[in-house]
């Protein structure tokens, strides 16, 4: 088992990776002094899968386990979903001594980390993230939260986990596209911070497409560590840990112009990513060379590039909402070349719509 540690002074963790390590679940909780009760939430997808050996593991290391299902979707990461974890917490009697496990993707992980926040004014908590999505990316860090009517992601707050515990071969059962949207997310750490990783990426497409478990094992603990970087440099948000939303502008829009249906935000993502970078080609930062890399490995592992078309206007009204909208702009993340990036407050509309123009 790999193991890094998200150093963040008293909140800090370790990011345990490995194959078939949902065994050992229960030993490690019990090494942290985690609580006598624990409670999984997990969705019916996930828990028939993995919800067995989570909770052998955990009763195997002495601990008393109860089970808590949600509804499978993004659609239910809401305040109804939220109270029927709160409502199953008290009616199982949990008190300060119990921990949360989340056992899933993003959508349990979110979800379940601000359960374990807010209940009882703050219980600890463990992500056993489940998509690559959730293992690359939203297992660290400690965004937790839920959406709104208005919004995504609106209610929230930041809380870290006692320890984020990846087992590779849970991505065995991950859909073919959900997988994909994953990848997205990966290349994104390259870009940003990591050439070297990029061209990693770029020499295992192969093993990358047919899911090699000893090469997605070094491309999770390459994320994991780069968003450790990241998060340990800037926890909440201040400025710096927006570099992790580069392509998510043109992302947001898009999503938001297809009502949520057409593409997985990891789709959405490459597309925007490529919008990202051939903006970051206009203003001098990178050439065109570095857009056409980036293009050319999206493509090679299947994902999406090219920007869905709807008339500019509706593109301006979709990038108005982006949640990163500033008075003056927005916060835009660019690529310098491969492997650093810059965030600026573009208000230059004109300039941000030029890919969606076909300018460039
Ligand atoms: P998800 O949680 O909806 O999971 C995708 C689908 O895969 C679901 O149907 C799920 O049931 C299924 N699934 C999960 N693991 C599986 C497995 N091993 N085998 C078979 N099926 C499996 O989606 P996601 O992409 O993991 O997460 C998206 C969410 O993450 C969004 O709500 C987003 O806002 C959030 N997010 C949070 C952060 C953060 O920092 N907290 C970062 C990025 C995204
Ligand atoms: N996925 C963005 C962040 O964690 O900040």
């Amino acid at each position: 088992m790999q193991k890094l540690l998200v150093s963040l002074g008293e909140r800090s963790y370790t990011i345990q990776i490995g194959s078939g390590t949902l065994s050992s679940l229960g030993e490690l909780c019990s090494e942290l002094a985690l609580g006598s009760t624990a409670a999984i939430v997990t969705n019916s997808t996930i828990g028939k899968f993995y919800s067995q050996a989570v909770q052998a593991s955990l009763g195997n290391a002495g601990y008393i386990t109860h089970l808590i299902e949600i509804p499978d979707g993004e659609a239910h990461k809401n305040s109804v979903t939220l109270n029927r974890i709160y409502d199953a917490l008290l009616d199982a009697g949990l008190g300060r001594d119990s921990f949360l496990v989340a056992l899933g993707g993003g959508v349990v992980g979110d979800i379940t980390g601000f359960a374990a926040a807010t209940f009882l004014r703050g219980i600890p908590f463990v992500q056993v993230p489940t998509t690559l999505l959730a293992q690359v990316d939203s297992s660290v860090g400690g965004k937790t939260g839920i959406n709104h009517a208005l919004g995504k992601n609106l209610i929230g707050s930041f809380y870290q986990p006692s320890m984020v515990l990846i087992d590779t071969e849970t991505l065995t059962t991950l859909p073919d596209r959900e997988y994909l949207s994953g990848l997205a997310e990966v290349l994104k750490y390259g870009i940003v911070c990591d050439r070297d990783f990029f061209v990693f990426l770029e020499n295992n497409v192969e093993n990358l497409r047919k899911r090699d478990l000893t090469c997605l094992k070094e491309v999770i603990r390459i994320s994991c560590s780069r968003k450790a970087s990241v998060v340990e440099r800037d926890e909440k948000e201040g400025g710096y840990r927006a570099v992790l939303n580069f392509g998510h502008t043109y992302a947001h829009a898009i999503e938001r112009l297809t009502n949520y249906t057409s593409f997985l935000h990891g789709e959405a993502v490459a597309i925007g990513m490529v919008q990202a970078a051939k903006l970051s080609e206009l203003k001098g930062y990178a050439d065109r060379h570095d857009t056409a890399l980036i293009i050319n490995l999206l493509k090679s592992l299947g994902l999406p590039v090219d920007l869905v078309p709807f008339p500019v206007d509706q593109y301006y009204q979709a990038l108005l909402k982006d949640k990163k909208m500033r008075s003056q702009g927005i916060n835009f993340v660019f690529n310098k070349g491969i492997g650093d990036s810059v965030i600026e407050n573009v208000s230059d509309w004109d300039f941000l719509l030029q890919v969606v123009r076909g300018e460039v």
